[in-house]
Parts: structure tokens; C-alpha cells; sequence
């Protein structure tokens, strides 16, 4: 009998994918590269290991795989995004037919995806390019799952993903197809820049608590866990709590971690495609350069040689209103990022579908979404709309006081006061963009905007 569905890398999220449609019933041919020494018999040995994979059939030989497989043949391709998977991609076209589908669920560049979708169209084979999201567990349990591609590919491939994708509130599947070309993977990618800035805000949240207020690791992880049962729930919220109140015979695990982060791509794609699209994505942006300040630090392991003076001048309730507007500011920064990259792209994706797939399965996954996904989003509105501004508004000076008291006992909070930068910038009584243009049309000639006739450029022969 053939198999309805391959499996190609069988590293932690391929095997746990695999487990999921196992558990679902799906039958399965899996395969995984011989490398001498290094990933030998992966494939019979994850079979062996995992009950819900007894029926499956392992693979080391691509073409004794994909003759297993009924047709059209469904493959699903889970390896390390990057050159690897042009390279798998090249050694499998020749084994597949016209109408056969490939579906990329790594983590791969949205503009590579596009690339294969073109090449492989020009062959026949079906491509969809599928951002998963929910890390080992997710996969194993359901994940999210975002999908771009040829409509026909995402129609041949829902009946399976739909059996493994995580269940949203509304109780549909955590799954969505969002248009041609790339746009999964794009979408994914928006996914991670908003995952790093949500780590980040938590990990100043702690930094503050810990150096400015004085709380102990574990005292902070029950803060982290009360603030969870309030609006502010999110997935990644509730495991920082658990990783703070670690302990094993040594005491507090945290405490012995180096403070050093490292970081794949997406992060830093993110922040450069919205650069390109003119997009002040400054989130990511401060996230992932915390990331790489991290590693410069001379005196990575060792801790500061600056003495943190603690104040109790900020309650704790004041932090949480703190975090809560960056939040916020981060969620609406890459939304409208998600806005103008659809246009631009002329991708169809609804903000109401994102947060609906980001609302069970992903790492995102927040009472926040789920609050958008209800919200009437207003998009002539800064910050969604009037309601949430209104909301802003009200914790502007909760943050600030966050950022006063953080200054005063040395302590940089990039992300929370980059959400209020981003804040002022936008809502508040700002000409210093005037003055930039006035110095470009000084030197350059570039033109100016009067005020009473903003759609024309007009050069200006500036002279005291
Ligand atoms: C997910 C995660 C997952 C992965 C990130 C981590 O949604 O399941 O985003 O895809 O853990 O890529 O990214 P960094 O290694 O860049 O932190």
C-alpha cells in the first residue's frame, strides 16, 4: 500500500510533524539522509521509538521514498532553511511528476520560496511555502500553520494539514492560506520578528524587576505567573514563569545561565524587509540588537561591574501597565508591516485570518491576539483603534516612570523605551522630519513639502 503522505528530515520538528499526522491516522513514508556516523538509520529508528509512527515506513534512499508514496505525492520537506533545501529540492525534481506537491515547512526566506515556486511551476510540481509555527510541541501537538503558494497546491495539501494544525478559540484549525508567491514564509517570518520583541519585553520586564525593584529570579517568575492569569496572557509569559522557578539540587537554574542569545535569520529579515519597505520596525530592531550586544559584551559570563542602586519607586503595577504598551506597540508595528507588505506584494491577508492562526498553536499566542482577532480593527487608526489608543494613552505614564527609574539604577530598557519613542513620535507634536527635509533640500535639492500644499515637492533656495 502506498503512503498518502513523505516526510522529508526527521530532525525534532520533522519527527514530532510526523508523530502528529501518525497519531492522526495519516500513513506515512519517512526519510531521512544517510550521513556516516553522523545521521545513520533515523528514519527506522524514529519508527522504532514512537508508537505513533509503527505503521510508517523509514527511508536512507530518496528514490525508494518517493516510490512509496501514492500520487499525486504529498511531501513535506522539514530542514534547515537555506541552501540545503535548494539542494534537496534539485536532487528531487527529477524523481517527481507534474501535479506531485512539495511543501517547504522551515523556516525559509520568503523571497527564496518565491524563487522555488517559479522554478518548480515551470516544471508542473506544486509548491507551498509553510510557516510552522509552535516549536517541538506545537508540532507534535498542533501547531499553526501559515501557507502561501499556487491555491492548487494549498487545496491539494488542507485535508492533511487541517487533521494536524492546532485548534483556534473559534474551533477552527490554527491554518490559513495567505496568497501567492511567498507569502507563508513571509508571514512567518512577521511571526518571529514579533516572537524576538515579545521575548525581549519580557526579558526587560525581568531586568527591571530584578535590578530597579530588587526582586529575587524566583520572585519575579510568581510575578510573571500572576500577570498571566490577567489579559496579559501569552505562552511565552507563562514558560518565562517556569523557567524562573526552575530548580534542581543546585538551586535556581536560571541563575547559573550565561546572559548570551543567539539568533537564526528571521529576526534580522524581518527588520531588513521593512527597512526596504520603509517600515519602522523598531521592536525587532532593538530585540535582535539586544541579541547582539549580548555577545559582545566583554564580560559575558562574569555579570557588571556597574552596582545597580534599587528603588521601590515603581510598584510592580506599574511595570505590568508598562508592558502592556509596549506590547501593544510592538503587535500594531508589525501588523501595519503585514498591511503594507500585502500591497505591495498584492498578497490577500487579512489582519482578522493572522490573529485567528496565531491564536492557538504558535509561540505568539496571546490574549492579545485573541482580543484583535474580536477587535473592529480601524485601518485609517493609529494603534488599531480608537479604543486601544484611548488605552495608551492612559499607561503613557507608566512606562515613562519605568524608564525614569531604569535610567537611574543603569539599567537599558531598549524595547519598552522604544515602544514609547515609536509612541511620541507617532501621536505627539513632532517637526523634526521638517528639519531633516529642509537639510536634504539644502545640500541636495531634494525638495520640500510646504505645509499648505503637502503633495508637491518644491526646492527651496534657502539663504539667512
Ligand atoms: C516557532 C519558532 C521557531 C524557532 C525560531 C527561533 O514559531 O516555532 O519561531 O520557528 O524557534 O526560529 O528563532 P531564533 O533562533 O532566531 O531565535
Amino acid at each position: 500500500m502506498k503512503k498518502e503522505i513523505g516526510i522529508i528530515g526527521l530532525g525534532v520538528m520533522g519527527c514530532a510533524l510526523a508523530r502528529n499526522f501518525g497519531r492522526n491516522g495519516l500513513s506515512l513514508a519517512l526519510y531521512n539522509r544517510h550521513l556516516l556516523g553522523l545521521e545513520e538509520n533515523v528514519a527506522v529508528n524514529a519508527i522504532q521509538d514512537h508508537p505513533e509512527l509503527k505503521e510508517a515506513s523509514g527511508f536512507d534512499d530518496l528514490k525508494a521514498f518517493i516510490e512509496a508514496l501514492e500520487r499525486p505525492r504529498k511531501v513535506i520537506v522539514m530542514i534547515t532553511a537555506g541552501e540545503a533545501v535548494d539542494h534537496l529540492l534539485s536532487s528531487l525534481t527529477s524523481l517527481l511528476h507534474p501535479g506531485d506537491l512539495l511543501i517547504d515547512g522551515g523556516n525559509s526566506d520568503f523571497k527564496a520560496t518565491e524563487r522555488r515556486l517559479n522554478t518548480l511551476s515551470d516544471l508542473g510540481i506544486l509548491f507551498l511555502g509553510l510557516g510552522v509555527s509552535g516549536g517541538e510541541e506545537g508540532a507534535l501537538n498542533g501547531p499553526s500553520l501559515m501557507a502561501g503558494g499556487s491555491k492548487e497546491a494549498y487545496e491539494l495539501a488542507y485535508p492533511y494539514l487541517s487533521r494536524i494544525a492546532a485548534t483556534i478559540p473559534s474551533n477552527n484549525r490554527a491554518l490559513a492560506y495567505f496568497g501567492s508567491g511567498g507569502s507563508g514564509h513571509f508571514v512567518k517570518m512577521i511571526h518571529n520578528a514579533i516572537e524576538y520583541a515579545e521575548m525581549q519585553l519580557i526579558a526587560e520586564a525581568y531586568l527591571f524587576i530584578r535590578n530597579t525593584l530588587g526582586l529575587k529570579t524566583d520572585q519575579i517568575g510568581d510575578v510573571f505567573d500572576a500577570w498571566n492569569t490577567s489579559d496579559s496572557q501569552s505562552y511565552l509569559l507563562e514558560i518565562t514563569s517556569k523557567i524562573l522557578r526552575t530548580r534542581d539540587e543546585q538551586g535556581l537554574v536560571f541563575d547559573r545561565i550565561a546572559p548570551i542569545a543567539s539568533y537564526n535569520k528571521t529576526g534580522a529579515s524581518a527588520l531588513i524587509e521593512g527597512a526596504l519597505l520603509g517600515q519602522p520596525l523598531s521592536m525587532v530592531a532593538s530585540a535582535l540588537f539586544a541579541r547582539f550586544v549580548s555577545k559582545q559584551r566583554p564580560t559575558q559570563a562574569e555579570g557588571s561591574s556597574i552596582e545597580n542602586t534599587c528603588s521601590k519607586s515603581v510598584s510592580i503595577e506599574t511595570v505590568h501597565q508598562a508592558y502592556a504598551f509596549a506590547r501593544i506597540v510592538n503587535h500594531y508595528q508589525h501588523f501595519s508591516m503585514i498591511n503594507a507588505s500585502a500591497h505591495h506584494y498584492q498578497w490577500d491577508i487579512e489582519l482578522k485570518d493572522l490573529c485567528e492562526v496565531w491564536s492557538a498553536g504558535c509561540i505568539i499566542r496571546s490574549s492579545l491576539l485573541e482580543r484583535l482577532a474580536q477587535a473592529k480593527i480601524d485601518e485609517t487608526s493609529l494603534f488599531f483603534n480608537s479604543d486601544i489608543q484611548f488605552e495608551l494613552g492612559n499607561s503613557r505614564e507608566e512606562i515613562k516612570a519605568v524608564l525614569h527609574a531604569a535610567y537611574q539604577s543603569d539599567s537599558a530598557l531598549p524595547g519598552f523605551s522604544n515602544a514609547l519613542n515609536y509612541y511620541l513620535q507617532l501621536t505627539g507634536n513632532d517637526p523634526s522630519a521638517a528639519l531633516v527635509q529642509a537639510q536634504r533640500d539644502y545640500f541636495g535639492a531634494h525638495g520640500v513639502y510646504f505645509k499648505d500644499e503637502a503633495n508637491r515637492l518644491v526646492h527651496y533656495p534657502w539663504k539667512p
